[in-house]
């Protein structure tokens, strides 16, 4: 079959009513620009047999900074051909005022854990991605949705959102894919020159360098980390922070107990990136 490509809710609503009642869906939310993270989210879907739906939508309510917006990467027609050769089942790809139209009032909050780590540098981001993507949930009803785990606060948000919210999706995570260099993909890569993307390579080199073993407390390991990632160019650092994977509670003793995790968020060349990594 083809691949369908929807561009009113309209067209969505009566191509997914053919499927709903012999197939699963499985959704793909994305912002377009797609790379091989969204690639590997897109397989784990198809492996598993589901009618598989990927949104291309930048949405405007997750960016705290206009300029940010601006120059967020969009490629329509090479992501389409890309989606189309894979045999993805469906595209929806909705104009801002479908998604919001004139006067559009109503917006998810979630109040403990959106105010850390990138929600406490980027005013209503979680919100904004909360409400888009219960929006998507909403329009599409999808049996499971897929996210990465690079952007581990936003899974565990969407997770939480999920849970509070009776909202009947499972929420499946992909690990975090990398380029040869061990940087994470996101689609702001393409942001980045050549020099500064191997530059970027040395966040997670110095991430893996966290282990439990080697570090009494999260203080040494934090300033460790610092100044290896200043050595390596990486100067114009956001947070580091180490957290528990399971509740973004802060750590202060190391213990895999917890299973520490750190965060990081760091600019280059004005380029935000971030990452993160289970410390064993
Ligand atoms: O991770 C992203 O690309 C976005 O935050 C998402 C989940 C597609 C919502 O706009």
């Amino acid at each position: 079959m083809p691949t369908i490509i929807a561009r009113s809710l309209h067209s969505l609503k009566k191509n997914l009513n053919r499927v709903k009642k012999n197939k699963k869906i499985g959704l793909i939310p994305t912002m377009g620009s797609l790379h091989d993270g969204h690639l590997a989210l897109i397989k784990k879907s198809k492996k598993l047999k589901f009618f598989t739906v990927v949104t291309i939508f930048v949405n405007p309510l997750q960016f705290n900074n206009k300029n940010d917006l601006k120059k967020y990467p969009v490629q329509e027609k090479k992501d389409l051909n890309i989606l189309k050769k894979i045999n993805v089942d469906l595209v929806f790809i909705p104009k801002t005022q479908q998604i919001y139209p004139f006067g559009y009032s109503t917006y998810i909050k979630e109040i403990n854990h959106s105010n850390i780590l990138c929600g406490e540098y980027r005013a209503n981001h979680f919100s904004g991605v909360l409400t888009v993507v219960c929006k998507l949930f909403i329009l599409i009803q999808p049996d499971s949705a897929f996210f990465g785990e690079k952007d581990f606060q936003q899974l565990f948000l969407i997770k939480k959102m999920v849970k509070d919210l009776n909202l009947e999706v499972k929420i499946i995570s992909v690990s975090t894919v990398r380029d040869s260099n061990g940087l994470a993909l996101s689609s702001r890569n393409k942001l980045l020159d050549s020099k500064s993307l191997k530059l970027a390579g040395a966040i997670y080199k110095i991430l893996k360098k966290s282990k439990v073993k080697n570090f009494k407390n999260t203080k040494a390991l934090v300033l460790y980390l610092k100044k290896q990632l200043i050595n390596n160019g990486i100067v114009d650092i956001e947070y580091i922070e180490i957290r528990q994977s399971k509740n973004l509670e802060k750590v202060n003793i190391l213990n895999k107990g917890h299973q520490p995790r750190v965060f990081i968020a760091a600019y280059l060349k004005g380029v935000r990136l971030i990452d993160n990594y289970k410390i064993n």
